[in-house]
């Protein structure tokens, strides 16, 4: 299939891995993209610049296909080395980068000088319109449903995909809700030019975490997901488990004098255990109404080869044969 997604980073299917903390490391980045996808290693789950200069190496012995490195820019006051880890990404080679987060304007100049394209992810048609005007080569649509920080405005992807479209003159991916074939078909009839998945890739082979987080999105319907720190302005959404139930009460009970510290135990540094020894009750983690359409775990390739197969069913059997008189 060829859209402006597949020109632009030189891939062979419209389908992205979006940066995961704990789970986009070298191992599922090069997995996608040998697969004719778009891997993603996650800047900051590398503690260090030197680390991530490190996964990318690492990355770069799995594949030879183009991947990226997600840059997460944190509202937070001791800032991490961000400097440092575009100097890693420049040296490694590394020609795509996704930002999130923050307005990634101040890091642009940097990362275009060494000819390195940018895809944005926002949770807004507002957002995605300042990304396009700074300068960013295409952007992420996340909709209400994704996994990981949807942002504040609610807007599901069957309304913020097409209102994407209708603004923007840069191309885009759908993302929040993407499993399957049905998923990249009903993107690209929005107006987007592929789609970008996060949970859907944490259950397959590749994926280096630990079974039981695979086993429990598997397990989960669309229905377990919660929405936590709304009351902070930095509302994610996360399977729903005994810390995030705590959690939830205490919002419910704090109100709005609620602060990070109250919440700290279900929410700080809980990534590692969970993701690594399977601790799934420690604390919130993010994941996507999409489990309720994730039902294996299939190799990488196996996964992206059923989605592209189906896309193409849908499009040329079911779709076209609609119009045949
Ligand atoms: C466990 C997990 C961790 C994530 N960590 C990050 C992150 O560090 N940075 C980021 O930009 N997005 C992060 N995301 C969001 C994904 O990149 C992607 O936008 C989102 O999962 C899409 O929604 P979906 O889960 O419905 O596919 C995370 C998502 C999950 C499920």
């Amino acid at each position: 299939m060829k859209t402006r997604i597949t020109e632009l980073f030189g891939i062979q299917h419209p389908i992205i891995q979006g940066g995961m903390h704990y789970v986009g490391f070298a191992e599922l980045a090069s997995a996608v993209s040998n697969a004719g996808g778009l891997g993603i290693i996650t800047g900051l789950t590398q503690r260090t610049p030197e680390l991530l200069a490190n996964e990318i190496r690492r990355c770069r012995e799995m594949t030879d296909k183009p991947f990226g490195v997600n840059l997460t820019f944190l509202p937070t006051v001791s800032a991490p080395d961000y400097p440092g880890y575009i100097r890693a990404i420049v040296d490694g080679g590394v020609k795509i980068v996704e930002t999130a987060g923050n307005n990634p304007q101040k890091w642009l100049p940097m990362l275009h000088e060494a000819g390195i394209k940018v895809i944005h992810k926002c949770t807004s048609v507002r957002h995605s319109l300042k990304a396009q005007a700074i300068g960013c080569d295409a952007v992420s649509v996340d909709g209400f449903e994704c996994g990981g920080h949807p942002g504040e405005d609610d807007v599901p992807n069957f309304i913020l995909l097409p209102r994407a479209a209708e603004e923007l003159r840069i191309p885009f991916v759908a993302s929040g809700g993407m499993a399957d074939g049905r998923s990249l078909v009903a993107a690209l009839a929005l107006g987007a030019d592929g789609m970008n998945m996060g949970t859907r890739f944490i259950a397959t082979q590749e994926a280096p975490v630990h079974d039981n987080v695979k086993q429990a999105i598997v397990a989960a319907s669309e229905l377990d997901t919660r929405l936590v720190m709304r009351p902070l302005r930095n509302t994610e959404r996360v399977l729903n488990n005994a810390a995030v139930e705590r959690l939830l009460e205490k919002e419910r009970r704090l109100g709005a004098a609620i602060g990070f510290d109250d919440i700290r135990e279900e929410v700080a540094g809980v990534y590692p255990s969970i993701m690594q020894q399977g601790t799934m009750d420690l604390g919130a983690w993010s994941c996507g109404m999409v489990a309720g359409l994730i039902r294996d775990v299939p190799t990488v390739k196996d996964l992206i080869d059923r989605i592209m197969a189906e896309a193409e069913t849908i499009i040329r059997n079911r779709l076209a044969g609609m119009l045949a008189t």
